[in-house]
C-alpha cells in the first residue's frame, strides 16, 4: 500500500483525517482540491507533501489542453505557486515543486505541449520513486542507533503515510523490527492533531510492532527516568547549521534526551535539508487555527467558548541537542555546518556505520531493557545503573550561560 498514487493524472491519497477509523481514498483532480487536502492535513508529512506538490504541478500541465508549450508551462507555474503557499515549513514541498518546474523551464522552448506535460509527470513520479529508495537507505543507515530490545520513542507520524516508501524515523524502526532487534515503541500522541495516537499507532499496529502511546507531557519524564534508549524523529526542514524544524513537541524530547544522555536522532531525506536557511530562527513556523487546540479534531469543545489558543505546528530543536542526522547518504554528525555541506556535495558526511557501544551513552543503550508494560515503577530507575551510565550533565554555570544565549549563538554547536 502506498499513501499516494498517480492514476492517469489524478492523485489518489489516503485521507489521513479519517484514520484510524477507516481507510478512505480521495481522488484529487485539480489544484484547488490538492491545496485543500494539504491544508486540511488529509495528506501530510514533509516528504509526501513534496510528492503531492510535484504531482499537482504535473497534473495542472497535463490538464491544460493547449497546444502551446508556454501555456502548459504557465499553468504548471500557477499550480506551483498555489500549492507552495499551502504549508510553509516543510521544505520538501517547495523543493519538489521547484524541481518539476526547473525541468519544465529547460524544456519549454524545445518540447511540444504534450511532451512537456509528460516530462513533468515523469519528474514527479521520479521524486516518489527516489523517496522510496531514500527511505530504504535511511532505515539501513539508522540501524546502528538501535539496540536489541531497546525502547524507542518517536513523535508525530513518520511512516509510509508521509513518504514515498516505508518512512523516515518509522521506516528505521520498522527495519529494526524486521531484522529481529525487537524494539518496543513509545509513540507520543502529538497534540493537537494526534498524528502519533491516530497514525503512528495505526501503522505500528498493522506492522505488529509492540507499542504504547503516551500523552506528550509524559514523554520527557519517561526519558528522564531511564525508560527510553533512543529518541528518533523526522524533520520538516533542517537548517544549514543542523537546527531541526519538526512537529511541535519535538524540542522537549530533545532537551530531555540531552539531560538523560539518550541519543536524539533525526531521520530525514536530503530533500529536507535546506542549506539556504542558515539556522532554525530563519525557518517559518506554520501557525494553525486556534480551534485545533480548543477542540478535539473539530468535535468536542475543550476550552470555554471564546478562549483563544496559540497553535504553532512546529518547533525548532537546536543543533546542539541533535546526536545525528541520518539521510539516504549516511549519518551526519556534529559539527553539522560542515557535515551537511559535505552531504550536499554528494560526499558521505560520515560512514553509514554500525555504531559501536564505546561511549557511555552507547553502553547505556546496549543494556537490555525490560519490556515496556511489565516494568514495576519502583524499579525503573536503578540508582547504580543510572549513576554508572550518566554522563556529566551541564553544570549550573553552563546552564545559566546557555539560557542567556540567543538562537544565533547556537552556531557554536556544543555537542556531546
Ligand atoms: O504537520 P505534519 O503532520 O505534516 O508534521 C509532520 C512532521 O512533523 C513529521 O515529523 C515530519 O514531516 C517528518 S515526516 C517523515
Amino acid at each position: 500500500m502506498r499513501s499516494v498514487e498517480w492514476s492517469d493524472g489524478d492523485i489518489v491519497i489516503i485521507d489521513q483525517t479519517r484514520l484510524p477509523e477507516r481507510v478512505e481514498y480521495l481522488r484529487l483532480i485539480n489544484t484547488d482540491q490538492i491545496a485543500e487536502a494539504i491544508r486540511a492535513m488529509r495528506v501530510r508529512g514533509a516528504p509526501v507533501l513534496g510528492i503531492v506538490g510535484a504531482m499537482g504541478v504535473a497534473q495542472a500541465a497535463l490538464r491544460t489542453r493547449s497546444a502551446s508549450a508556454r501555456a502548459v508551462f504557465a499553468a504548471a507555474v500557477d499550480a506551483g505557486s498555489a500549492l507552495r503557499a499551502t504549508r510553509p515549513t516543510a521544505v520538501n514541498l517547495g523543493w519538489a515543486i521547484d524541481r518539476v518546474l526547473d525541468k519544465g523551464r529547460r524544456l519549454v522552448a524545445t518540447a511540444g505541449a504534450t511532451r512537456l506535460a509528460q516530462m513533468l509527470a515523469d519528474e514527479a513520479l521520479a521524486i516518489q520513486v527516489e523517496d522510496d529508495e531514500a527511505c530504504t537507505a535511511m532505515a539501513k543507515h539508522a540501524q546502528g542507533f538501535f539496540r536489541h530490545r531497546g525502547v524507542v520513542m518517536t513523535h508525530c507520524n513518520t511512516g509510509f503515510l508521509c513518504t514515498g516508501g516505508s518512512g523516515t524515523a518509522l521506516g528505521a524502526i520498522r527495519l529494526a523490527y524486521e531484522t529481529g532487534l525487537e524494539p518496543a515503541v513509545i509513540a507520543t500522541e502529538t497534540r493537537p492533531l494526534l498524528q502519533g495516537a491516530r497514525l503512528t499507532a495505526w501503522e505500528l499496529g498493522r506492522l505488529g510492532i509492540p507499542h504504547a502511546i503516551v500523552v506528550d507531557g509524559a514523554a520527557p519524564g519517561l526519558i528522564a527516568r531511564d525508560d527510553v534508549s533512543l529518541v528518533i524523529v523526522g524533520a520538516d526542514r533542517v537548517a544549514a547549521n543542523g537546527d531541526v524544524a519538526n512537529k511541535v513537541g519535538t524540542y522537549p524530547l530533545a532537551l530531555a534526551a540531552r539531560e538523560a544522555n539518550v541519543p536524539f536522532v533525526v531521520v530525514a531525506p536530503r530533500s529536507s535539508i535546506d542549506l539556504s536557511t542558515p539556522e532554525g530562527s530563519a525557518i517559518e513556523v506554520e501557525e494553525r487555527a486556534p480551534e485545533e487546540v480548543t477542540s478535539i479534531l473539530g468535535g468536542l469543545q475543550l476550552a470555554p467558548p471564546g478562549t483563544t489558543a496559540l497553535n504553532p505546528a512546529f518547533d525548532i530543536t537546536p543543533a546542539e541537542l541533535v546526536t545525528a542526522i541520518v539521510t539516504e547518504l549516511g549519518v551526519s554528525r556534529p559539527p553539522f555546518e560542515r557535515s551537511l555541506r559535505a552531504l550536499a556535495r554528494g560526499a558521505r558526511a560520515a560512514a553509514p556505520v554500525k555504531e559501536k557501544p564505546a561511549t557511555k551513552t552507547a553502553k547505556k543503550q546496549a543494556a537490555p531493557k525490560p519490556k515496556l508494560a511489565k516494568k514495576p515503577a519502583a524499579k525503573r530507575q536503578p540508582a547504580v545503573k543510572k549513576a554508572a551510565t550518566k554522563k556529566p550533565a551541564l553544570t549550573k554555570a553552563k546552564k545559566k550561560q546557555a539560557a542567556k544565549k540567543k538562537p544565533a549563538s547556537r552556531r557554536a554547536n556544543k555537542r556531546r
